[in-house]
């Protein structure tokens, strides 16, 4: 396994440990105020990562390029953001971090977009 893809491997169940944790907290506790929170670190955090962990693993010179590890530090990053920011938003403490986050992640599938796009035409290019 190449190393983006041992990242990817690695972030997502971590984030999978801490959205799961999250809500078995929020079930025992009968408080779901911060379920979307909840979704967004499973859905993002896990889900996300985990097929982009899949495409490094099944296209690995599509994890050589630097836009290839800026992409998966984007992704990472704004899962980091964005789920306190949900978090925040919900309490009424504020949007911003939420936005930031969630613009970071944007930014990261954009980038994902390019990687897939060049790597498909390079699989083409091959065949
Ligand atoms: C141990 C595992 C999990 C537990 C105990 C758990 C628990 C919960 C609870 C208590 C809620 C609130 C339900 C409500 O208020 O109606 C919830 C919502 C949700 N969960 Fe989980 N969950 C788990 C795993 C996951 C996973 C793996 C995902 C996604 C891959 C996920 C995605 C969601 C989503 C999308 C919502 C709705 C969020 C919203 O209302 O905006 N959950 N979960
Ligand atoms: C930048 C990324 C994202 C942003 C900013 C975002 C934003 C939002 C917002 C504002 C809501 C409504 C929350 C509420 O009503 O309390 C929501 C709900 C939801 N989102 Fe996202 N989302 C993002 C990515 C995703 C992704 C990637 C998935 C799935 C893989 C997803 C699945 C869901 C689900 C299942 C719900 C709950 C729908 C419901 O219960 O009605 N979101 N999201």
């Amino acid at each position: 396994m190449n190393g983006l893809a041992r990242v990817c491997w690695i972030t997502a169940p971590i984030f999978a440990v801490l959205g799961m944790a999250f809500g078995l907290f929020m079930a025992a506790s009968g408080d779901h105020t911060l379920a979307p929170a909840h979704g967004h670190l499973n859905l993002l955090g896990w889900v996300t990562i985990a097929l982009y962990g899949t495409f490094y693993t099944l296209v690995p010179h599509a994890a050589e390029s630097r836009l290839a590890k800026l992409q998966v530090l984007l992704a990472v990053a704004g899962v980091v953001l964005i789920v306190p920011g949900i978090a925040m938003a919900i309490l009424g403490k504020g949007e911003g971090l939420a936005k930031v986050g969630s613009l970071i992640i944007l930014g990261g599938m954009l980038l994902f977009v390019i990687v897939a796009v060049r790597a498909s035409g390079r699989a083409a290019a091959r065949a």
